[in-house]
Formats: C-alpha cells, structure tokens, sequence
C-alpha cells in the first residue's frame, strides 16, 4: 500500500522510512512530482497537518498524511509550540530558532519541554489524526550533529543523549514522530492486514 507524505523535509522521510520498516511505501512530494510548499497558516498543529494533507488529497485523490510538529516547554507555557518552525523569525532556520530558545529560557532552571507530532491521514477520503509525544529536557548548550531542528538541545526522557547525538533508530526508540507513526500503522494493520 502507497501513501504520499506530504513533505519536503528529508530527515523526515528518513525517520518515516526507517520506522515502515517496509510495511507501507511512502513517497516524498518530490518522489511524486509536486514540487510546492505547503504553508501552515493555523494556530493549531492539527490544522496545519490537515491543511497540508487536504491539499495534497485535493491534487492527487491518493491516500496520503502529513504531519505537524512542535516542541512545547513549560517555561514559556508552551511556546514554540506551532510556531516552531519560525521562532525567531519567518526566514529563521534552526541555529536562529535553537539560540532564541536558549536565550529565553537562559534564567529558568525548569528546562522540561514535549515533541509533540499529529498526523493527519487521508485514506480513501477519510481524514484520521494521530498523536505522538515525547517529554524531555531542554540542555543548556547544543550537543551532536545528528537529525535537524532542535534536536542538539533536546534530551528524550529515558536518555543520556540529546536527539543530534542519536542515529535513526535510536531516535526512534523515543520520537514523537514514531509513536504518532505507530498509532497510524496499528489502524491501517487492523484494518487491512490479513
Ligand atoms: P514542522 O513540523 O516541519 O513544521 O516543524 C516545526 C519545527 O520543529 C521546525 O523548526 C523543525 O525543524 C522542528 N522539528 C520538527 N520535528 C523535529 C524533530 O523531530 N526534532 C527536532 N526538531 C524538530
């Protein structure tokens, strides 16, 4: 069974294809010929995760997801949070967004923060969100070279190392994203798996 995932970012399609394990084939929005962004406009993740599904649904008629994550830490009550991916500004990229972030959080010893991914999946027209978290902690300085993001400054609960200091597998052990993935391929196992 194919789906289009309806992304651009690589490390994405990365992790989504390592936790497949090659039970389902995705295929990138590149893979399938759409060369577009999609914008995310909404306040919430599950709107933007169903923008982005929608769209590409509406271009296609194939059974497709996306996703929208964002890290939400306590201290700032919950911020980035959907607004992760422009923190520190509309052309920030993760060195802006992960300073910001450390600086705002530089007088708060409480450090705790969540990934949180929801899917959205569109599957013979019917729209399914699931959610994924992972808790963790906020580090004071960045660490590794792995993954994309925040993930030098995030430590998964249950870890040593942040997510940059991890391969995919190891992220996975832990991810948001994975756990969201799990919850979306017990639904398609249940329903189609003989
Ligand atoms: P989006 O889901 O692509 O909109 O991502 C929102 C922001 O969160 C971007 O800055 C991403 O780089 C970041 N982000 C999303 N997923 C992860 C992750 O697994 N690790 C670290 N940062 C992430």
């Amino acid at each position: 069974m194919e789906f289009i995932f309806a992304t651009n970012n690589l490390n994405k399609v990365k992790e989504i294809n390592n936790a497949l394990q090659g039970n389902y084939t995705i295929c990138s929005l590149k893979d399938a010929g759409i060369l577009i962004d999609i914008p995310e406009p909404y306040n919430t993740l599950e709107d933007n995760a169903r923008e982005k599904a929608v769209t590409i649904y509406q271009m296609t008629g194939k059974n497709c997801f996306s996703e929208d994550t964002g890290l939400e830490v306590d201290a700032l009550n919950g911020a980035p949070g959907v607004r992760s991916a422009r923190y520190a500004g509309d052309q920030a990229n993760s060195t802006d967004n992960m300073e910001k972030l450390l600086h705002e959080l530089s007088a708060s010893t409480n450090r705790n923060a969540r990934f949180r991914t929801v899917i959205c999946m569109i599957l013979e027209g019917k729209k399914l969100f699931f959610e994924g978290i992972c808790n963790g902690t906020i580090l004071r300085e960045r660490r590794g070279d792995e993954g994309f993001g925040y993930d030098p400054i995030f430590i998964p609960e249950g870890s040593l190392k942040t997510f940059a200091q991890m391969d995919t597998n190891e992220k996975n052990a832990f991810s948001h994203r994975k756990k969201a993935l799990d919850k979306m391929i017990t639904y398609l196992n249940s329903r189609y798996a003989r």
